[in-house]
């Protein structure tokens, strides 16, 4: 594995190679970025991964500063599962001043969590489209979980006509059902428990559709019930162009909830 800092030497490596595979992350990698790696290794003939806390998608009052890090351990990590180059820039060398800027589209990128995160998928998608560039992957692997993250990217491939595969790959759980996040790593006993309850609700929701409950109020009705007293900040059941549905379709559905557990933001979602 290399492990490369300057971007115009990733873009003069990958020049050469025309079956990448890319995984963007922003590092305290995890089961779910494992998962992601492993289908790209699969299926390309190189697998590039970025790590890069990229400070334009945190909004002030956030986490940008206290973001986890564990480098040591993720180079350990992206060696031993053959990862063939490693690109971990700083971000004087990613961004210059004055610079112009993709815009994500409000009506769909300032509601859910863009709602209380305005502007934060402006910083996805800049970052996205640069590392795109540098990288030009024939395939990039993102997770379902960040449902929201990866239909805007996917958007704006073909928005801009882009020669990249957007793979979305299924959310990877604990063994007690909670999604696999970085930020789990803030999560005390109490907090794990809350963070079950709502994995639990999609669940429950999910076996609610397949007995034959399709209105969405209903559904959203009973997940509310089981996370009442928590401090939710939505739960919603879209398509995937981000229309609300008033009755669920089997493939065409995502249930999404959002909580705050000690002022973090924790997203989970159910793809029907
Ligand atoms: O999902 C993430 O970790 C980030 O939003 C991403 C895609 C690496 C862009 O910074």
């Amino acid at each position: 594995m290399i492990i490369i800092e300057n971007p115009i030497e990733l873009f003069n490596i990958c020049k050469k190679e025309n079956s990448k595979g890319f995984v963007p992350t922003m590092g305290a990698i995890h089961k779910g970025h494992i998962s992601l790696i492993k289908e790209s290794i699969q299926n390309n003939k190189i697998t590039i991964v970025s790590i890069f806390i990229n400070p334009t998608q945190f909004l002030e009052n956030e986490d940008f500063g206290q973001y986890p890090q564990k480098k040591d351990d993720d180079i350990d990590i992206c060696k031993k599962e053959n990862v063939d180059i490693l690109f971990m820039p700083l971000a004087d060398s990613i961004y210059g001043i004055n610079e112009p800027k993709v815009q994500a589209n409000s009506i769909t990128s300032y509601i859910l969590d863009g709602f209380k995160r305005p502007s934060h998928f402006d910083g996805v998608l800049n970052v996205l489209l640069k590392l795109f560039n540098l990288i030009k992957p024939q395939n990039a692997y993102f997770g379902k979980k960040d449902a929201q993250q990866v239909l805007l990217v996917d958007k704006m491939v073909k928005s801009f006509f882009m020669d990249i595969n957007i793979i979305k790959c299924e959310t990877i759980r604990e063994d007690n059902g909670i999604a696999m996040s970085s930020r789990n790593i803030y999560l005390d006993d109490i907090s794990t428990k809350d963070l079950i309850k709502v994995s639990q609700s999609l669940f429950d929701a999910k076996a609610f559709i397949l007995k034959g409950e399709l209105k969405s109020e209903n559904i959203i009705n009973i997940i509310k019930e089981n996370i009442k007293s928590m401090d939710v900040n939505y739960v919603h059941i879209i398509d995937k162009a981000f229309k609300k549905c008033n009755y669920v379709r089997i493939s065409n559905n995502i249930i999404l909830i959002s909580v705050n557990i000690k002022k973090i933001n924790y997203i989970d979602n159910i793809w029907i």
